[in-house]
């Protein structure tokens, strides 16, 4: 056989392996989520070690649980029980327990710091085209925090208009933008401030502003 008809013949062995026996491609094999270490902000003033490390146990939970979502969903699909009332609730929960993982990670990932946020930081500008002044913003944030309830508040960027918004998340998947940019994330559930603060939630939204990570969140702008 010619040399070049037994490369050709090759090519196409590898590619009919490639996309499977029947013609479908292979199963991918969906990576799973790994809670990221926070353990850096041990020792943070306003924030005992104890809340701290439940608090990481939490997120280790929602971690685990879209995990295990993830799987379980997989597997209903293969057993094609998709239109099951078990597939629809299990996707009805996926975006609570995502969000849930994903917003614990921006609001540990926006503290630790120490620094205030730089006069000529661009964001600092963009807080002052939408706001007026930093005092402001800042006080609406923290009224939006005081809300009676259980969720987060979140200072989106907008990338169509440019705006900013001081939102109010009920729980955990109700109330976000669409398309927008989490730029400044703080959990109001009971979890984050009773272990310390009690019911003094004003209180713990004060030791949050004072361990904000402006660096970090300065990073989000624009993304
Ligand atoms: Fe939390």
């Amino acid at each position: 056989m010619p040399r070049k008809l037994i490369l050709t013949v090759g090519a196409l062995l590898v590619l009919l392996l490639a996309c499977g026996v029947e013609g479908q491609p292979p199963a991918a094999t969906p990576k799973t989520f790994e809670a990221q270490d926070f353990s850096r902000l041990k020792g943070m003033e306003g924030f005992s070690n104890q809340a701290l490390d439940l608090h990481f146990a939490l997120y280790q939970g929602y971690v685990k649980n879209t995990n295990r979502l993830l799987e379980e969903l997989q597997k209903l699909a293969a057993q094609k029980q998709l239109k099951t009332p078990a597939y629809a609730e299990l996707k009805r929960r996926f975006g609570w327990e995502f969000d849930g993982m994903r917003l614990h990670e921006l609001y540990f990932g926006n503290l630790g710091g120490k620094e205030l946020l730089a006069p000529e930081s661009p964001l600092l500008k963009k807080i002052q085209e939408n706001f007026g002044v930093f005092d402001k913003w800042a006080e609406d944030y923290k009224a939006t925090g005081a809300l009676r309830g259980i969720g987060w508040v979140v200072l989106y960027e907008d990338p169509v208009s440019g705006r900013l918004f001081n939102t109010w998340i009920n729980e955990h998947d109700v109330g976000h933008l669409a398309g927008c940019q989490p730029l400044l994330v703080m959990d109001v559930f009971e979890h984050a401030y009773l272990p310390d603060y009690g019911l003094k939630r004003a209180a713990y939204i004060q030791a949050f502003f004072d361990n904000i990570d402006w660096k970090a969140v300065e990073g989000r702008l624009g993304k």
